[in-house]
């Protein structure tokens, strides 16, 4: 018993270190949901988004951090609706996030 509950807080303490790793399985999904909703701007750069794959556009937004990103993601700005329009929860945009970071680097 002790050992099981041992096992289990361990694996919820390792989980956030798992979800911020880029990993393949993250940025699956992440490309999912880009597929799915951001392409619509972010494939053109409508309306000013930046565009994927654009490293000039992307770097200043890497430089400033994943946590701004995020904070811009879910709640949106300008024209970038929050969470890009979707109901997708919190790790799945940050998948997304994070496969857009990974393709402009
Ligand atoms: C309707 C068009 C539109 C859609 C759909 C959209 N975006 Fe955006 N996005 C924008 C625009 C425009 C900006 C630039 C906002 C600004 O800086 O004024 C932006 C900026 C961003 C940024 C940069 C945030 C920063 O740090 O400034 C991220 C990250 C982002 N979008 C993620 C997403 C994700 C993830 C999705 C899909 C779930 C998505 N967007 C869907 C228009 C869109």
């Amino acid at each position: 018993m002790f050992k099981i509950m041992t096992a289990a807080a361990l694996s919820l303490a390792l989980l956030p270190t798992l979800s911020m790793a880029n990993n393949a399985a993250t940025l699956k999904t992440g490309e999912k949901l880009y597929k799915s909703a951001c392409v619509a701007c972010h494939s053109t750069g409508a309306a000013g988004a930046p565009k994927l794959g654009n490293k000039k556009a992307w770097a200043p937004l890497i430089a400033r951090g994943m946590d701004e990103m995020m904070s811009v993601a879910l709640n949106g700005k300008g024209a970038m609706p929050a969470r890009g329009g979707t109901k997708a929860d919190d790790e799945t945009l940050r998948a997304a996030v994070e496969y857009m970071v990974s393709r402009a680097q």
